[in-house]
Parts: structure tokens; C-alpha cells; sequence
């Protein structure tokens, strides 16, 4: 990779540009601040130029964001001793990157999700999506959001390091209707928390759910499975699914089921009794209890053993709960382990799945002269 680094702001002190020669990397006088470095992540296969922004907060807690994807590359956090440990899946390349993947750390848009059979109907015209998932449509088609290389500039405020990600997206791309633009701006908080917000705008109605895909394993990456990992989700309802994984349209209780998780419990304690297709686990909607719409705790997970522990708040009405299910020992990580099923969680905040199909879901439609927004707050500590 280039050593190329320019510090983009010295986020504490004046927020100066300042520019290295090449070959060449400056440090900022942060005090007790934080900052971001610009470095090169490599050219895309298109020949298109990828960067790779660091965060660093007051507590010496990074987060590394490439354009490729505007996607979440490492996420550095102590344990309960101070250890840091980089808690989310993923590469050292982007060649890695650009090949197969399951969304390791991206940006998903336009519609995070599945569709149920690539189509829907707005404004009395009916559109047809990537089938890229079985019968359905997944996570923006073919070359979604997290496979396109954005715009980046730097955004802190007030001495708190942040970036901010563009991608214009064009009428008809991956079959979605209407001209859309999407930002996502990363801060750090000097609260070790991750916040990332969500914009979109569009010129004609369409359809937007956008979410971050990292997988996190809080015993750190290449540290096995997150099975033992204590989970909270505040709901009381989760949106059951077919075969196929498109919800039937009916919201259950979780109580008295394998879906409650209310009270903190291992994931792995009951993950065997879920139901479901093979390959088995947790892959479900829950619909936050919350509501949505203002930004409120929403989840929490804790590794026992380092006593990481990460809240997360959101003002999307839903979370999609992942275990790494598909991962099979096949794809091998920046720490050179195999990933083998469960070495990770997500946690999608987001739109109800096939919402688009369900009128009596929140609805995910755009339209000129709105804007989306969306907040999701990922808090760090130990104990
Ligand atoms: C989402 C889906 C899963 C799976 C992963 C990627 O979280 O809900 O079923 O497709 O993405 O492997």
C-alpha cells in the first residue's frame, strides 16, 4: 500500500489541512484530540483510486473507512484491561474487497434486504430487481452500494474526528427508479462511540434502506465465534420468514420463544433450536420496541471474556440479527484465520425486509424534495 498519508485534521486543534509529499507522512500536533489520516487503500480493477480514512479519538480508539463501499475496514476498542483489539471481519486488501464477499463492514443500499423476487410496484409502475438471492433480490442487487467507490471528505466538528461519504447513484442503476443521493458520515466520538448517519435525497419516487454490514466479534477478529457473546435486543416482535427468508408478513411475539432476547443471553444457547432453513442460526428482523424515528438504545452485545461490551442505539424501526451463518471456513481474514460459521455478528439496523411488499410495514419510499435520514450509534466499553 502507498505510505502516502496526508493528515486530513488535526481534529482538536485548528482543523489545518496539511499535505505530505509523497513517500512522506506527517503526524498531527493532536494533543489530546482526535484525527484523521487520509492514506491509499490500491486502484479498483476499473482503475478507480481508493482511500482509506483513519479516525482516531481522544482514547487512542480507531476506525478505518475505505471508499470502496464506504465500508468499515477496522474498528480498534480496549478491553477491560485497556487491551485494544480490532473487533469487525474483514480484509487487509482491497482486492479481497472487491471480490466475493458477504459485506464485510459496507454500506448497503439502495435497499438493504431482500425483495421478495426482485419486484415491486410504485406509482403504478412495476419494477423489476437482481434476483442475486435465491427467488429474491439481496442488499441492492449485483453492484450495490457497497461495491461502489464514493466520495470522501473529511467532516469533524468541534475536535470530534468524522468523514463523510457521497455516491450519486443513477436513475434505473440496479433497476431502482429515480436519481439518488446517499451519504453516510462516520464520527468517533471521544465517548469511543461509532456514529454513523445516513442521508439520501432522489428526483423521482423510489425506494431507500440503507444500513452498515459490519460483522463484529468483540473478542476480536480471527478470535473465534461469538457464541458465548451475551445479547440484548429491545423488542418484543421479530418478523418471521419463509424459505427463503422473506418475512410472511406476520409479526410474532419473541416471548416464550428462541427469538426473546430481552434478558442478556448467550447466543449460542439456543441458536440450534432456531427455526429456519439450513444453515441455521439467526437471520431475523426484530422489530424494535422503540418504533423508530428518534434515536433510542436498541441492542447490546458483551464478550464475558474481555468484558467488551457495545451498545447500539438507532432511529430505524428494526434490526437485522445475523450470526454469520453462511460463513464456512472458506473466506480467510485479515488476521489470516478461516472465518468458520458464527466468527461474527451483525447487527443491520434498518427498514423491515420486503417492505416495499408490505404495506403494513414502515414504509421505505422516497420521494422528491425529502430527505431520508438515519442515525445508528455503535457505543463501545468494558466491564
Ligand atoms: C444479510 C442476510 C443474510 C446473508 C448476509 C450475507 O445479513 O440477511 O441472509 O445474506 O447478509 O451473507
Amino acid at each position: 500500500m502507498n505510505v502516502r498519508v496526508r493528515i486530513l485534521a488535526a481534529a482538536c486543534a485548528a482543523s489545518a489541512v496539511l499535505a505530505a509529499a509523497p513517500g512522506h507522512a506527517q503526524t498531527a500536533s493532536g494533543g489530546k484530540g482526535g484525527r484523521v489520516e487520509k492514506s491509499s487503500f490500491g486502484t479498483t480493477r476499473d482503475g478507480l483510486a481508493v482511500d482509506q480514512y483513519t479516525l482516531t479519538n481522544a482514547n487512542g480508539v480507531t476506525a478505518k473507512i475505505i471508499t470502496h463501499g464506504a465500508l468499515l475496514t477496522e474498528l480498534h476498542v480496549p478491553d477491560r484491561a485497556g487491551q485494544m483489539a480490532d473487533v469487525v471481519l474483514g480484509f487487509k486488501t482491497l482486492d479481497r474487497y472487491e471480490g466475493d464477499h458477504p459485506y464485510f463492514g459496507a454500506t448497503i443500499g439502495r435497499v438493504a434486504n431482500r425483495i421478495a423476487k426482485g419486484r415491486f410496484r410504485l406509482g403504478g409502475q412495476e419494477y423489476t430487481l437482481a434476483t442475486n438471492n435465491g427467488p429474491n433480490h439481496l442488499h441492492g442487487g449485483i453492484k450495490g452500494f457497497d461495491k461502489r467507490v464514493w466520495k470522501a471528505q473529511p467532516a469533524s466538528v468541534g475536535g470530534v474526528p468524522a468523514v463523510r461519504f457521497t455516491y450519486t447513484s443513477a436513475d434505473m442503476e440496479e433497476g431502482y427508479p429515480g436519481m439518488v443521493t446517499a451519504t453516510v458520515t462516520y464520527t468517533l466520538t471521544h465517548a469511543n462511540e461509532l456514529r454513523l448517519e445516513y442521508t439520501a435525497t432522489t428526483d423521482k419516487p423510489t425506494i431507500v434502506n440503507l444500513t452498515n454490514h459490519s460483522y463484529f466479534n468483540l473478542a476480536g477478529d480471527g478470535q473465534g465465534t461469538i457464541l458465548d457473546h451475551e445479547l440484548t435486543i429491545m423488542a418484543d416482535r421479530y418478523t418471521p420468514v419463509d424459505d427463503t427468508l422473506i418475512p410472511t408478513g406476520e409479526i410474532a411475539t419473541v416471548r416464550g420463544t428462541v427469538m426473546d432476547f430481552n434478558r442478556a443471553t448467550a447466543i449460542g444457547s439456543r441458536i440450534d433450536e432456531v427455526p429456519g432453513p439450513a444453515p441455521g442460526g439467526y437471520d431475523h428482523n426484530y422489530v424494535l420496541s422503540h418504533g423508530g424515528g428518534v434515536l433510542a438504545m436498541s441492542a447490546s452485545v458483551r464478550d464475558p471474556k474481555s468484558g467488551r461490551l457495545m451498545e447500539v442505539l438507532t432511529s430505524e424501526p428494526g434490526v437485522q440479527l445475523y450470526t454469520g451463518n453462511f460463513l464456512d471456513g472458506t473466506i480467510t481474514g485479515k488476521a489470516g484465520v478461516a472465518y468458520q460459521k458464527h466468527a461474527g455478528l451483525c447487527l443491520e439496523t434498518q427498514h423491515y425486509p420486503d417492505s416495499i411488499n408490505r404495506p403494513h410495514f414502515p414504509p421505505v419510499v422516497l420521494q422528491p424534495g425529502r430527505t431520508f435520514k438515519s442515525t445508528t450509534v455503535y457505543r463501545f466499553s468494558a466491564r
